[in-house]
Order: structure tokens, then sequence, then C-alpha cells
């Protein structure tokens, strides 16, 4: 089943275009991978699906209706959940309260019950729970950050470039827990420039440029061709 459906989106912003005619299809339980190059329009596909970036053409639907147009917190409320590229944490306050902002409305027994999911998919957290999101590691503000988004159990997580500014060994702990969220069945559309993280958790990747699809399929045969390969990721 599809969860997500862009049909001909043109959007960027003021008058710079920067996705141009794009289709693309989510499938539900299917971890979708976004390679591609600094601007070529990553992260304005994740904000486009949010909501925060309206799209100048096309449609996009989420689970058969279409969303194009509605707000920001109307889709993340219908199940879609987005750990942005810069974070956005609160850093003035601790790792339980940045993971229960989402959840003011909820009761305190599924709070409890979300916070235990993110627990076990970064147990680092929760011996930080106390701490100010601030005062943390890179990486430990990436854990949160991605907690974060799986707090309401969404239906979709856009996850923008988990692994940006961080160390090797850091990267591995993040995609552990990415490799975990997957396991659960959940949907995932990721977005990255590290093709080798990405690789072995993708069912499905797109490569970008300039805005444009440039080639799609799955890691299997991204590993066999070599030129798109050498071309698009410089592996
Ligand atoms: N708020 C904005 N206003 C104007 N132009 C923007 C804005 N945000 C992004 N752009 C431009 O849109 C293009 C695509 O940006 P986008 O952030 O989608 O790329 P990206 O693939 O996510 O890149 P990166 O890997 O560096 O995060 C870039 O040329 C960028 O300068
Ligand atoms: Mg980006």
């Amino acid at each position: 089943m599809l969860i997500l459906s862009l049909k001909n989106i043109t959007a960027g912003y003021a008058k710079a275009i920067v996705l141009e005619d794009m289709n693309l299809d989510i499938h539900e339980g299917e971890c979708h991978a976004v390679l591609g190059p600094n601007g070529a329009g990553k992260s304005t596909l994740l904000k486009v699906i949010t909501g925060s970036v309206i799209p100048a053409k096309g449609s996009i639907f989420f689970l058969g209706n279409e969303i194009t147009g509605r707000k920001t917190f109307e889709i993340a409320r219908m199940g879609v959940s987005l750990s942005p590229e810069n974070r956005r944490l609160f850093p003035d306050l601790s790792v339980k309260e940045n993971l229960e902002i989402a959840m003011v409305y909820e009761s305190t027994k599924s709070k409890k019950n979300s916070m235990d999911f993110v627990f076990e998919i970064f147990p680092r957290l929760k011996e930080r729970i106390t701490q100010k999101a601030g005062t943390m590691s890179g990486g430990e503000q990436q854990m949160l950050a991605i907690g974060r988004a799986i707090m309401l159990n969404p239906k979709v997580l856009l996850l923008d470039e988990p692994s940006m500014g961080l160390a090797h060994v850091i990267k591995e702990q993040i995609f552990e827990g990415i490799k975990k969220i997957r396991s659960t069945g959940k949907t995932i559309l990721i977005v990255e420039q590290d093709a080798t993280m990405v690789m072995p958790i993708a069912d499905k990747i797109s490569i970008f440029e300039h805005g444009k699809i440039k080639w799609e399929g799955n890691p299997k045969d991204l590993t066999k061709d070599n030129s798109i390969r050498n071309a698009y990721l410089g592996i």
C-alpha cells in the first residue's frame, strides 16, 4: 500500500525552483532512502511533505487522501513525523521534557509507554533523562531528535540527515537505532548524504540531483551499478 505519494511536484522558495516535476511513492513498511549532494533538494522534499513548503504545482497524497496545502500541525497529527536537519531541540529543557513536549495532550500512561519505547531504541537517552538537551553531545542530540519524532507513534517517520556531522562510531549507534525502529515495521523516509550508512537498511533508494530523481532502485542494483555510484555518490 502507498503511504505517501507525490505527483508532479514543483516547489521552491520565492523565484527559485528546487524540486521539478517530481514523482515519488513511499510504500508502507518500507525504508526509502533519498541520497544526493548538498542543495539537491532533499530537505525541501521533506518540507513539502510536512507542509512547511507549499508546492507551486502538483499534489501530495497521504494514505490516499490529498494533503497538499494542509497545515504542518494537521499533517503531523495525521501521523507524519519529522526529525529535522537542524534537530530543533529545546536546549534548556531536559531529555524527558523534550520527549514529552510532543505529547502535552496525552495521558501520563501513554507518555510513559512512548518514552519506554524511545529508551529501548536509544538506551543512552535513559541514562541522560534529566540532562539539558543543549549540553548533550551531537550524537546524543540526534538520538533525542529521532526519539522525539517517534513519541507519537507516527505512521511514517521522516529523517533528515541523521548522520550529519557525526563521527563514524556515533553514526553507527544512530543507525543501530534506526534499524531497530525499522524492525518494528515502521515506514521510514530517510534523507542522507552518507550512502554507505543507509544502503544496508534501505529497501528502496532514490538519488536526487538538482531537484530531479536521477536514479531509483534497490540497494542491490546500486551496489552493482558502478557508473551511477561514481557519478552521483562518489563511492
Ligand atoms: N528557506 C530557503 N530560502 C531560499 N532558498 C532555500 C531555502 N532553503 C533551501 N533553499 C535552497 O534550495 C536548494 C535546495 O536546498 P535543500 O535544503 O533542499 O537541499 P539539500 O539536498 O537538503 O542539501 P543539504 O544536503 O546541504 O542539506 C538550495 O539551493 C538552497 O539554497
Ligand atoms: Mg538538507
